[in-house]
């Protein structure tokens, strides 16, 4: 699920394509109609369907035509690749602790909307990111894995933001296969 530029989406898909990680994309959930996510999976060949948040009536609404088209396309996890809606409680009970989110921050640390500018405000010398099973309070769910970089003098959003971009890419595929391995040995187990 992306809602932007989709390069978190394209990391993964190239992780896959490259065989780092044992995974299939079966379908892009995007928001937003411009969103340049749609420009990479139709490059790189995978289906993409524009559920519009403007277009339901309640949060509730668009989470249960989430869940139909994903039970439609068969998945088993979702991937938060930069969603940027908050979920309910009906798309998390459809996949209890099988959804992941990326965030630009090292949580608990600034949480929500605008997270590097939060950082850089803070003044922290070191910044990252997270990747965490989402839970209905935003950004707060259990963390998979994390990455941090320093924090330059002459940093602006962009720059800092690029540097913890390039670490996200490196964390998320990877992430997902210690979050798929964890909860195939909780099944072996059972
Ligand atoms: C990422 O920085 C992620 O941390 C945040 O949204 C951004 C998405 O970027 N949740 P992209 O669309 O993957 O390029």
């Amino acid at each position: 699920m992306a809602s932007g530029s989709g390069s978190n989406f394209e990391a993964i898909a190239t992780a896959i394509n490259q065989g780092t990680l044992n995974a299939r994309i079966e379908i892009v959930i995007y928001n937003n109609p411009n969103a340049k996510v749609v420009d990479r999976a139709n490059r790189l060949g995978i289906p993409v369907q524009l559920l519009d948040h403007r277009t339901f009536e309640s949060r509730e609404a668009l989470d249960e035509a989430i869940v139909v088209a994903l039970a439609a396309a068969g998945v088993d996890w979702i991937i938060m690749a930069g969603w940027m809606r908050r979920v309910t409680e009906r798309l998390i009970s459809a996949f209890p602790r099988r959804i992941l989110n990326i965030h630009p921050s090292l949580l608990p640390s600034f949480p929500g909307v605008r997270a590097v500018e939060q950082a850089l405000a803070a003044g922290v010398k070191i910044a990252g990111c997270s990747v965490h099973y989402v839970e209905l309070v935003v950004d707060s769910g259990p963390i998979v894995m994390q990455a941090a970089v320093p924090v330059l003098p002459n940093d602006s959003v962009d720059t800092l933001q690029a540097r913890i971009q390039q670490q996200e890419h490196r964390i998320f595929p990877e992430a997902i296969a210690i979050a798929a391995q964890i909860n195939s040995s909780k099944i072996d187990k059972s």
